[in-house]
């Protein structure tokens, strides 16, 4: 094992993550675990250097008082106990202080990077999975591609990864998922084309949120069918979860935000053990975990895409024409961004049709077609965003490209709103 490892239990603070990230910063790995771990746990993590016990303003969760279990405090290593609000003034320890029960007291290295980081949870991979067989539902995004990536390096062809195109992917993407695991990586991949399949069942359908959940509802049924086809011959699940999923899930300690679902509603007769070897990430971590591993940039810093993907782009009842118009002038958007230096300096920008056309002209004579709407924001959390000021030449240039090249589009708007009032996404 090439790091040493700072524990940080759970004892009821709001500042665990924040606490970890100072740690990481001061170049030491450091995970939070429950305040109630056994020792035995404890003992299996590897290179453990110290236990900080990380407390809030009283340590009472739901009316009950809670403490580490009293065998922890014998295990002999460095103990550090915080409780903020009364130790820690600010809500903060200081830089001094960590640093002096860091490597004074623990004697830790700065040995934290993303090289050793691979090279440990490799091996921690290969310990755990040995020569049995891993599932992983690959949508693409950047936290299912690195995991794939990590555990083509741990165990190569024991992997199986799934994924599934359900048409409503952006121009190019199951391309770059085939070509990126299967070609250059080698991974064992499944693609499914499940297009069909899922435009058929939002024929019709209107309702934004009855859209979402049929999306969702389908991708399961989808993913089950083909592990239905292994099981038996697969006995873990590999997840992209991330640290900022497991504490908005709810640590033991913490109240659920919100229930985050990886690949949820697994039947129960199929029972995988998972692997999860992000949930200790952030998400920056996890993009350079994705560079350290040789994952192109257009996947390490792929802007936020919705679950439903395209399919809440494409306003109301979605059709195959209107679904094409929508891939094609957020593919002509995309590359005019890249080109002019707006990629990775706005958040998040798109292209969206609403279910309605309007009257034109095109080659003199009257056309009935549909307008593109750009939409392009900056935010931090996305709790609110302010719209990108795009220059106008190119607004300009975008707009002729989309009108030329898209079929069926005789407008182009720019969505000036911000959130409020308007969400993101216009459904
Ligand atoms: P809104 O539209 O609520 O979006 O302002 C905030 C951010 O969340 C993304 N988003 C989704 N992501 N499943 C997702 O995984 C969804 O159903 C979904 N809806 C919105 C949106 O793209 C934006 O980044």
């Amino acid at each position: 094992m090439k790091q040493d490892l700072i524990v940080i239990l759970d004892l009821g603070s709001h500042e665990n993550s924040a606490l970890a990230r100072q740690i990481r910063a001061l170049g030491v790995y450091s995970e939070i675990h429950p305040h109630d771990i056994k020792a035995d746990e404890l003992r299996a993590l590897p290179n453990v250097k110290g236990i900080i016990l990380n407390g809030g303003e009283n340590n009472v969760i739901d009316g009950e008082k809670i403490d580490v279990r009293p065998e922890i405090l014998s295990l002999g290593l460095p103990v550090l106990a915080l409780n903020h609000g009364t130790d820690c003034v600010t809500g903060e320890i200081s830089d001094e202080a960590l640093s002096a029960f860091l490597f004074g007291t623990c004697k830790c290295e700065k040995n934290w990077n993303m090289k050793n980081f691979v090279e440990d949870q490799v091996e921690l991979l290969r310990r755990q999975i040995g020569d049995r067989r891993v599932l992983l539902a690959l949508s693409g995004g950047v936290d299912s591609s690195v995991v794939a990536a990590l555990l083509i390096r741990a165990i190569g062809k024991q992997l199986v990864c799934v994924h599934v195109n359900h048409g409503l992917l952006r121009k190019g993407e199951p391309e770059e998922v085939v070509r990126v695991f299967r070609d250059e990586l080698g991974a064992e991949l499944i693609y499914v084309d499940a297009v069909d399949r899922f435009l058929d069942k939002l024929a019709g359908v209107e309702d934004p949120e009855k859209k979402r959940k049929i999306i969702g509802a389908e991708f399961i049924e989808v993913f089950n069918d083909e592990a239905a086809k292994l099981s038996g011959t697969v006995d873990f699940l590999g997840q992209g979860t991330i640290y900022p999923d497991i504490v908005e899930s709810g640590t033991k300690t913490a109240k659920a935000v919100k229930a985050h679902h990886n690949v949820g509603g697994l039947p129960e007769h199929m029972k995988f053990e998972l692997v999860e070897p992000l949930k200790y990430l952030f998400k920056d971590e996890v993009r350079a975990c994705g560079k350290e591993l040789g994952l192109p940039d257009s996947m390490v810093y792929r802007q936020p895409f919705p679950g439903p993907g395209l399919g809440v782009r494409c306003l109301g009842a979605i059709t195959r024409d209107r679904l094409e118009a929508v891939r094609e002038s957020d593919a002509i958007l995309r590359e005019e961004f890249a080109k002019n230096g707006l990629e990775g300096k706005v958040w998040q920008y798109f292209t969206l049709i609403p279910d309605t056309r309007s009257v034109g002209v095109r080659n003199n004579a009257r056309s009935f077609e549909w307008p593109v709407i750009i939409r392009a924001v900056n935010t931090i959390d996305a709790m609110t965003a302010e719209i990108e000021h795009i220059d106008w030449a190119l607004l300009d240039h975008i707009t002729r490209r989309i009108l030329n090249e898209v079929k069926g589009v005789n407008r182009v708007c720019y969505d000036l709103s911000p959130k409020p009032t308007g969400t993101i996404e216009w459904e």
